[in-house]
C-alpha cells in the first residue's frame, strides 16, 4: 500500500482528482468504482471544476457505485443515485447509461444483486475503485464480520453507520435499515483501488487499517493484500501513526 500525505481535506480531494485523471488520460473508456458519503464530495467537485477548465472526457467512461440504500428510489435526494447525479453526472459528459448505481428500490433485491455482479463482470470489472472508510472499517457497506468472499448483497446496516449517516437525513428513523452493497471479493477485485481518508474521526480506523490484523472484524484490513492501493490521507487522520 502506498500512502500519500497531505495537509488537509481540500489537498486530499484535488490530490485525488490529479489521480483519477491521470487515469483517464491513458485510459479514456475507464471502468471507474465510485463511493458516495461526505469524503469525497471534494474530489468530485474538482473533477468538476477541471471538465470545466480542460474539458476532460468522460463520454467513454463507465462508472459502477459501490452500494445504495434500500427502499430509496433514485429520485429521492438521500439515494446515492442522486448524490451522484447531484454531485458529478449532471455536470460532467459522461452518459448516464453508463452510469450504474444499485437499485435502492428493486422488487427482488437478492436477484439485483446477482445481475450486479454480472454487469461488473461483463464490463470486465473496475480499473479503478474510489473508497472511503467507516469509522468501524467498512468500506462500501459491509460491516465487522462480512465474509472476505462476499459477492454485491443485501445489508443491513449497523446501528453506528446509521447514526453517523443521520446527519444527511432529517432524523435517524428516516434512515434506511438495509442496504445493496458490493461485497468484499467484488471490491479487491477492483485492478487499482485508491483509498481517501480525511479527519481525526477516522484516525483510529487508519491505525487498525495501517497496523491492525487483517481480519474479518475490521473489513478494510483485506486491502492490506490487495496489490495495488494508494491511500491518501490528510494530517488530520494521520496524526503521528505514518
Ligand atoms: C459510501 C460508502 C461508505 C463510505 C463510508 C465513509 O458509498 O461506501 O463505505 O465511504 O461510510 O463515509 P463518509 O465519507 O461519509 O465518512
Amino acid at each position: 500500500m502506498k500512502i500519500l500525505k497531505v495537509s488537509d481535506y481540500a489537498e486530499m480531494s484535488s490530490k485525488a482528482a490529479e489521480f483519477i485523471i491521470g487515469k483517464l488520460q491513458h485510459n479514456p473508456k475507464l471502468n471507474l468504482g465510485l463511493a458516495t458519503g461526505g469524503t469525497p464530495v471534494g474530489l468530485y467537485e474538482q473533477l468538476v471544476k477541471n471538465h470545466k477548465q480542460n474539458n476532460t472526457s468522460y463520454r467513454n467512461v463507465t462508472t459502477f457505485n459501490l452500494d445504495e440504500y434500500i427502499g430509496l428510489s433514485g429520485e429521492n435526494p438521500n439515494s446515492y443515485r442522486f448524490y451522484m447525479n447531484e454531485q458529478l453526472f449532471n455536470h460532467i459528459d459522461i452518459q448516464k447509461s453508463n452510469t450504474f448505481v444499485p437499485l435502492g428500490d428493486t422488487q427482488n433485491p437478492q436477484q439485483f444483486c446477482v445481475e450486479y455482479e454480472k454487469l461488473l463482470a461483463a464490463h470486465g470489472g473496475v480499473d479503478l475503485q474510489i473508497l472511503g472508510i467507516g469509522s468501524n472499517g467498512h468500506i462500501g457497506f459491509n460491516e465487522p464480520y462480512t465474509s472476505f468472499q462476499s459477492e454485491t448483497h443485501l445489508v443491513e446496516l449497523e446501528a453506528s453507520t446509521r447514526e453517523a449517516n443521520a446527519r444527511f437525513f432529517n432524523s435517524l428513523d428516516e434512515v434506511p435499515t438495509h442496504a445493496i452493497t458490493m461485497g468484499i471479493a467484488s471490491i479487491m477485485r477492483s485492478k487499482e483501488i485508491l483509498l481517501l481518508v480525511s479527519g481525526e474521526s477516522k484516525r483510529d480506523a487508519l491505525v487498525q487499517l495501517l497496523q491492525g490484523d487483517v481480519n474479518e472484524n475490521f473489513p478494510a484490513s483485506i486491502l492490506r493484500t490487495h496489490p495495488c492501493v494508494t491511500i491518501i490521507a490528510d494530517k488530520a487522520a494521520i496524526g503521528k501513526i505514518a
